[in-house]
């Protein structure tokens, strides 16, 4: 479907209710919709947003265009949670309806001042020439819960050496001041951030750039994040315009990090290469928040920027990630699933044995939303294949190779394969032998965590109906496997 520009500007008050409702029930017979994860209840969800945990609430936000599976008019979307795996719906948070976000509000972060809840987001809108104009905007909660926007931008304009491409404000506390990084574009055509502070969150003023090895690192930064980790400062960012580089970059566009030690007084980084932080193929501009216990928990988008996916002709696509707790170990960075997750379990199911070059079915697993454990407990073989929602005619594989410790996620028979996506594999090099797969499937999802948080990757799937087995097999010599299987409801 090919939306006009007038089409993917429309606001969802300029619709009638019958032409919105038509489209809801059009979304909710999709065969593919998620069950344990946060997805748009029409239209596209892209970025999380203003994610917080707040007087006892988790808040979660996210980007929304009602209308469609099209980037278009972006509304902020609101979910709060007490235990971040159930989650009410509250409606819209954030609208695009004043001269500075009259063309998308968009993606920004929450935080606490003056004992309320506060948003800072960018308002994004369009000339009649349609050139850009970004502002920093913020709103603040009313106690009815609803939103209410300054009225002027915080920031009115982007700072001289830099395009309009200026976006995604993250904001924290410290030393009794409040910094904000933002995304922003060079006028060379390059990303970087910038970092802003203030004293009252209404006045704010340029500090610089943030200074890293990465002077020439891809034309555009999205969705920074800036944080201290057990100790070590990390940056998560977004970056667009990198090449493809030995299995890493793959997909459109990155999302990852360095660490290291960052000073706020000189901004200087001293770090380490950028990593990806997932190695599947839907996974972009991550947040990451504190939770009640202070641990740091992260969120991305289960999708990307100018890809097909199987849902689009539904009238929906897209979801966020589960939350990742994430901590530095012996200098890596980890992710884990939440354990919260763990309230969603049901029906265990338990088996041991030995699988080898005939595929074996070890039980008689059968699913679509689920939580699957498997302990490597002996390995002899030379290659290992996990089938995963496997029917007669759909199969995602993740091939194990013991030589090279090479994982590769293969897509090639999962189902509907997104469009414009380059290949239909990927791989990481695990800095270990593989030990454990911990799978959450959902009606249209994978996410694989390998050896206890070591790597992670993520994808959606389209299979059929009936791709609900699950399968090993070897290419030569045997291994030795435990499974743990929950349902998850
Ligand atoms: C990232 C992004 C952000 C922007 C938002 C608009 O996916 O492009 O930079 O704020 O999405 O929806």
């Amino acid at each position: 479907v090919n939306w006009t520009r007038e089409e993917r500007y429309t606001k969802l008050s300029d619709i009638s209710e019958e032409a919105y409702h038509e489209l809801q029930e059009k979304v909710n017979q999709s065969k593919w919709r998620q069950t344990f994860h946060i997805q748009p209840k029409t239209g596209l969800l892209n970025d999380p947003n203003g994610l917080v945990y707040y007087k006892g609430n988790y808040h979660i936000f996210h980007q929304w265009f009602p209308l469609g599976a099209v980037h278009g008019l972006k509304y902020w979307y609101h979910y709060t949670s007490k235990d971040l795996t159930h989650f009410k719906d509250e409606g819209i948070a954030l609208s695009p309806d004043t001269e500075f976000d009259s063309h998308g509000v968009y993606s920004g972060s929450a935080f606490e001042y003056d004992g309320k809840l506060h948003l800072m987001y960018t308002g994004n809108a369009r000339d009649d020439e349609w050139n850009r104009k970004s502002s920093q905007m913020v709103a603040v909660q009313q106690e009815d819960g609803t939103f209410k926007k300054f009225e002027n931008p915080v920031i009115h304009d982007t700072p001289n050496g830099y395009t309009e491409h200026f976006r995604d404000p993250k904001v924290w506390h410290e030393n009794d001041k409040y910094y904000a990084i933002f995304g922003i574009q060079r006028d060379n055509e390059t990303g970087t951030a910038v970092v802003y502070e203030s004293d009252n969150i209404k006045e704010w003023t340029l500090k610089s750039e943030i200074q890293t090895d990465l002077q020439n690192f891809g034309y555009m930064w999205e969705c920074p994040d800036l944080f201290k980790l057990n100790g070590t400062d990390v940056f998560i960012f977004s970056p667009q315009g990198i090449e493809p580089e030995n299995n890493q970059f793959e997909n459109i566009y990155q999302s990852g990090y360095i660490m290291g030690d960052f000073n706020i007084d000189t901004l200087k980084f001293n770090h380490k290469n950028f990593v990806e932080l997932d190695q599947g193929f839907d996974f972009y501009a991550p947040q990451t928040f504190l939770d009640e216990n202070d641990n740091r928990i992260l969120i991305g988008w289960m999708g990307l920027p100018e890809i097909d996916y199987a849902t689009d002709e539904e009238g929906w696509a897209h979801c966020l990630t589960i939350p990742r707790v994430l901590t530095i170990e012996n200098g890596k960075l980890m992710q884990r699933p939440i354990k919260a997750l763990e309230n969603l379990r049901t029906n265990k199911e338990t088996a041991e044995g030995y699988a080898n070059k005939h595929s074996v079915k070890l039980h008689p697993y059968e699913g679509k939303q689920f939580e699957l454990m498997i302990d490597i407990l002996e390995n002899e073989a030379t290659e290992i294949y996990f089938d995963v929602r496997v029917s007669k005619k759909c199969s995602t594989q993740l091939i194990y190779n013991t030589k090279t410790k090479q994982l590769t996620l293969e897509r090639f028979e999962s189902g509907i394969v997104s469009e414009a996506v380059d290949k239909t594999t990927r791989t990481t090099t695990l800095d270990q032998d593989l030990k454990q797969l911990r799978i959450y499937s959902d009606t249209s999802s994978l996410e694989i965590f390998v050896n206890d948080g070591e790597r992670v990757l993520t994808t959606r799937i389209f299979p059929d109906e009936n791709a609900v087995n699950f399968r090993t097999s070897t290419e030569s010599g045997q291994v030795y496997l435990k499974f743990t299987k929950y349902d998850l409801q």
